[in-house]
């Protein structure tokens, strides 16, 4: 491939138009307050903010704590299959736009359960929407449970109980929520009980938790795939292993600039950690609050960092990688992204 034949003022173009898969996407933070909105109107739930706009301007955060308050109080207005499915069709819709061949999406079973609404409900509704995204989309997708980690290990255990009879619907398990003084050996058990019903593992871990955690993760869950990671950065010999089992590193730059992990998108490691061999990723976390889907996300972020062409194909590259698909698949996407350099002249 000659990357050298695509230009900068190309660059924009070629980010969008390339395929990709999606890897960390929390669907429950593709919720735009539109459909909040008109979801609280259907279901009759009273919100705390008068109009679209006073919620909107209520998100900006400060950590990953202050987003996580208004995240959960948003998916209050999900009560029936119909609102799950709606909502997982939006971001289906967004994420066509943006050349996502694959998504694999995580829900927050707990969020729903704890307010009475049934985890039948929630994967009914999810499942559905994939199934026609497949149908009337040509995208495919799969679903990961997340545990929350603020609550119990016992909550944790009892959640996945109540996923085995839709267990044929989920592809994996996640842990997400707030990170600090909830290290990922708190759901060793869970973990492994999940592993053994044939799930695959990923978990948040190093977004604002330390280099142990994204450890932890490896070695005590047994993940494969690290939610954000970018804490990796400050452990050296954590990088090594991460480059060397091409472990995954699933990062969400714009959620990263906007929950102030980074003060400015300048600052961001997503480039080193390419230039080291690790297999990093660009996706868009809680797209509805961070400002911006998957191809914004990169479209930000290769102009902070002065990425290019090589760049871009690396990353589609690590996304087919990083995907739980088999083999044959990963090597059509890649055929489908080397067409589309092509048109671009490389
Ligand atoms: N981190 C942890 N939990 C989350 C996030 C995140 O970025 N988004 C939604 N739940
Ligand atoms: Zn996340």
């Amino acid at each position: 491939m000659n990357f050298n034949a695509i230009s900068l003022s190309q660059l924009p173009a070629l980010l969008c138009a390339m395929p990709k898969t999606e890897l960390h996407i929390h669907i429950e933070g593709s919720l735009e307050p539109e459909l909040i909105f008109e979801l609280a109107k259907r279901n009759q739930v009273r919100l705390n903010y008068p109009s679209v706009d006073a919620l909107r301007s209520a998100y900006a955060f400060t950590d990953l704590q202050s987003f996580l308050d208004i995240y959960y109080a948003g998916a209050s207005v999900l009560q029936h299959p119909q609102d799950f499915y709606d909502m997982a069709w939006a971001y289906f819709l967004r994420a066509k736009a943006d050349n996502v061949v694959h998504a694999e999406i995580f829900f927050d079973p707990q969020t729903h359960t704890e307010r009475k609404v049934s985890m039948r409900t929630v994967i009914s509704g999810l499942h559905q929407a994939c199934v026609d995204a497949n149908e009337k989309l040509g995208m495919t997708s799969s679903l990961i449970m997340c545990f929350l980690r603020h609550l119990s290990e016992e909550s944790a255990l009892e959640t996945l109980e109540q996923s085995i009879p839709f267990k044929d619907l989920l592809i994996g398990v996640g842990l997400d929520s707030s990170e600090r003084g909830h290290p990922p050996e708190k759901f060793e058990r869970v973990f492994k009980r999940a592993q053994q019903l044939g799930l695959r593992a990923v978990a948040h871990a190093g977004e604002e938790g330390p280099p142990a955690y994204i450890w932890s993760a490896l070695d005590v869950l047994r993940i494969e795939r690290i939610d954000h990671g970018v804490q990796a950065i400050h452990d050296a010999v954590l990088l090594q292993r991460l480059a060397k089992e091409r472990v995954p590193l699933t990062v969400c730059p714009l959620s990263n600039l906007k929950l102030c992990v980074f003060s400015e998108l300048k600052q961001h490691n997503l480039g080193q950690m390419l230039e080291q061999g690790l297999c990093v990723t660009v996706n868009s976390d809680d797209p509805a609050y961070f400002g911006g889907y998957i191809n914004e996300n990169f479209l930000q972020t290769f102009a902070a960092l002065n990425l290019n062409a090589s760049h871009a194909y690396q990353l589609a590259c690590n996304s087919f990688e990083a995907a739980f698909v088999d083999a044959s698949q990963k090597q059509a996407w890649r055929t489908q992204l080397d067409a589309c350099f092509q048109t671009y002249g490389a």
